[in-house]
């Protein structure tokens, strides 16, 4: 895999740092060398990501919050820059997912998967455009295996996925001759925490329908998608606009 270029004296932000593919994202960042400022729901898991960050060397921002109020989402863009004076990447890692029939799914439930999901990446892009321009910056999206394919009983996920995969290409195209690159990864298939939702499925859904968004090669390492978040965030992927890479061991191969 193409490695991130050199990232000292350069900021990201990246959100869902708390654990999983966010911490996993800033830690191959700060290897890099850029400082990163840590956002997430989860201080505790902060605090831990934030240990593993300065244990290279690199300097960051503990920033909890909660990214489905849009004014959270700001904040933290605008604490980055006073903190480090520039921003050069933003990574929007931050998702949540609900399992449950379409029928039973509450409004709490679809309003926070569009909100964390959706909403969060556009509103965090928005205060993040004109300081990324200064820099000829980056953000990268994280969406899903699930952009590309119906997942039974994740309704609501499929179609925040799907909806930031193309608010990725149209920001794309509406950047086109700027100096900023917006890119997608979709990954599929990685041991984190959220496959703890898998706990709390109602017990009566079909299990061979969701056989259907399993990897059958095996699980992807999540320091894998984190390698190449980084890449894209950094110079190095120079190449990339508008584009969403797939990361999912043949989820969506057929
Ligand atoms: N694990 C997989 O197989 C898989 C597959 C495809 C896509 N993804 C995507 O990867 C991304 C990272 O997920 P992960 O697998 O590392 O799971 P994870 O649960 O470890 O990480 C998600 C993080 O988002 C944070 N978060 C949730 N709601 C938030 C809010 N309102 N404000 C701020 N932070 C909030 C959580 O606290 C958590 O730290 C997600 O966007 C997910 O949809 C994961």
């Amino acid at each position: 895999m193409q490695q991130a270029s050199d990232m000292s004296e350069k900021v990201a932000l990246v959100t869902g740092a708390a654990s999983g593919l966010g911490r996993g994202t800033a830690v191959a960042l700060a290897t890099a060398g850029a400082k990163v400022c840590l956002v997430d729901l989860n201080e505790a898991g902060l605090q831990e990501t934030a240990t593993l960050v300065q244990a290279l060397g690199v300097e960051c921002l503990v920033r909890p919050a909660d990214l489905s109020q849009k004014d959270n989402c700001e904040a933290v863009v605008a604490e980055t820059v006073a903190a480090f004076g520039r921003l050069d990447a933003l990574c929007n890692v931050a998702g949540v997912i609900f399992f449950n029939h379409s029928t039973d799914m509450t409004q709490v439930q679809w309003d926070t998967t569009m909100a964390v999901n959706l909403s969060a990446p556009f509103f965090l892009s928005q205060a993040a455009i004109p300081h990324l321009l200064e820099q000829h910056g980056a953000i990268v999206n994280v969406t899903s295996s699930a952009s590309f394919m119906g997942e039974a009983y994740a309704a609501a996920y499929c179609a925040t996925k799907a909806g930031l995969t193309n608010l990725t290409k149209a920001m794309a195209m509406e950047y086109m001759h700027k100096p900023i690159r917006i890119n997608a990864v979709a990954p599929g298939g990685m041991v984190t925490n959220i496959v703890s939702s898998f706990m709390n499925m109602p017990k009566d859904l079909d299990g061979s329908l969701m056989q259907r968004f399993k990897p059958l090669r095996g699980t992807v390492e999540v320091d894998d998608v984190a390698n190449l978040v980084a890449f894209m965030a950094s110079d190095a992927a120079r190449g990339y606009h508008g584009n969403c890479i797939s990361i999912d061991n043949g989820i969506t191969a057929g």
